[in-house]
């Protein structure tokens, strides 16, 4: 039963939705949806209940009144795993996996993730912000309304922390939501001590814990702790001591795991209890299994494996075995520098053969989740934010399936209008 309207001023009425896809329910067609400080009060067909018009027109005050003209309205997109705060690019090293390198052969040799750390330890604050506040429009523009940012291209305590205030600062200037994330623990800083370099990595991983972590969560900004396991970077001991310490400051717990080999990351996040295991292309069936029991949300980053050109993670077996599963764009200058979210979903309808319905719960509800905001985001449901992206398309399938092209007629963050 839908609940009865009150009173007969609304903040805003949004009409003429041709179809409504509510993601949590079944879509309506020809809905109605009013905004009340930011959150969603009601929504259904918009001939209940009925209405008085005069000549065609609603008896309501004009400027409650927005006409979306037959706009199929979904909610916000919530890109859950990025690495918007950085700088420098890194076009040469696509060119160079391009003409045959792997990415990790060219991490060795000084590119990759330190290339970046360099270049953002060498940029001011309000250089980093402007960059990132370019980035985070595009990605607006695309129709994300929620996003997480990941620090990492620090690995000291003052780039770390500049990361993270940029990020606070977006978070404070922009209407969309912006969850901060410390990733200190992305690789080791120069000079990358060797797997067995014991004492070298026991020197960061005690700055790490003592030091960048409280500096951190001092900001009363970052909600996670994320940690990069995996051959070139962290061992799962390591990444135990890190998180261990990290709980201790009330963060959650995010894993880059299983992305270039399997490591056994996703039993680790299982077992640590984490929101989130991100990338999994080589996850175990053990893996699987362990992450369906935890109810951890499988965090999918399809354009990350199409960019590196490797082999996509296992979506079917994962949405098979009832693990949830959420996609992000990944957003970093290395494996993915796209912010594009509706062609990530493409990416996983074509890719890796998830279905329509299940990629838009990975874009919405799952990444919510993910973020453990599924009380505020990810659904059209009465109470929560008013979050909103009302398309032109005749359903919502369309812009997934024109991929890369721009089909957003506006977009509405906590009610407020931004296109
Ligand atoms: O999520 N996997 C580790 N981190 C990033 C890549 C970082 C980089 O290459 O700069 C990722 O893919
Ligand atoms: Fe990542």
């Amino acid at each position: 039963l839908l609940p009865k309207r009150e009173g007969s001023k609304f903040l805003m009425l949004i009409t003429n939705i041709k179809k409504l896809v509510p993601i949590t329910s079944e879509p309506i067609f020809d809905a109605e949806l009013e905004v009340e400080g930011g959150k969603i009060k009601w929504f259904g067909p918009s001939s209940f209940p009925p209405r008085v018009r005069v000549r065609g027109r609603l008896q309501r005050e004009s400027r409650d009144i927005f006409d979306c003209k037959g706009a199929v309205v979904t909610p916000g997109l919530v890109d859950c795993h990025t690495h918007l705060v950085h700088a420098g690019t890194r076009e040469k090293e696509f060119a160079m996996r391009a003409a045959g390198k792997s990415y990790l052969e060219i991490a060795k040799a000084g590119g990759g993730i330190l290339s970046t750390v360099a270049a953002t330890r060498e940029t001011t604050f309000d250089e980093l912000y402007a960059l990132s506040e370019r980035r985070l429009k595009e990605a607006i523009s695309f129709g994300t309304t929620t996003i997480e940012i990941k620090s990492g291209y620090g690995l000291d305590t003052e780039t770390e922390i500049k990361i993270l205030k940029v990020a606070q600062k977006l978070a404070k200037d922009f209407p969309i939501t912006i969850v901060g994330t410390f990733l200190g623990a992305h690789t080791f800083p120069p000079p990358l001590p060797s797997r067995e370099g014991a004492r070298g990595r026991g020197k960061y991983i005690d700055l790490l814990i003592s030091e960048m972590l409280p500096e951190a969560a001092k900001l009363n900004f970052v909600r996670f702790c994320d940690v990069f396991v995996e051959k070139e970077a962290f061992t799962v001991a390591e990444a135990i001591q890190i998180l261990t310490a990290a709980k201790k400051f009330k963060m959650g717990i995010k894993l880059h795991v299983d992305q270039l080999s399997a490591g056994k990351g996703a039993e680790l996040a299982a077992e640590l209890k984490a929101v989130s295991a991100d990338h999994l292309e080589h996850i175990s069936e053990e893996g699987i299994g362990a992450l369906k029991k935890s109810g951890t949300v499988a965090v999918l980053l399809p354009g990350a494996s199409f960019f590196l050109g490797m082999k996509p993670a296992p979506a079917r077996a994962l949405l098979d075995r009832g693990v949830l599963v959420a996609i992000a764009t990944d957003y970093n200058p290395g494996t993915n520098p796209c912010l594009n979210l509706p062609l990530m979903g493409t990416l996983a309808m074509s890719q890796l053969k998830m279905k329509a319905d299940e990629v838009w719960q990975a874009m919405t509800i799952h990444a919510a989740r993910a973020l453990n905001l599924e009380k505020e985001k990810g659904s059209i449901e009465i109470g929560k934010d008013a979050d909103l992206i009302l398309w032109e398309a005749a359903d919502e399938i369309v812009p997934l399936y024109r991929y890369g092209s721009d089909c957003i007629r506006h977009i509405f963050a906590k009610g407020k209008q931004l296109l």
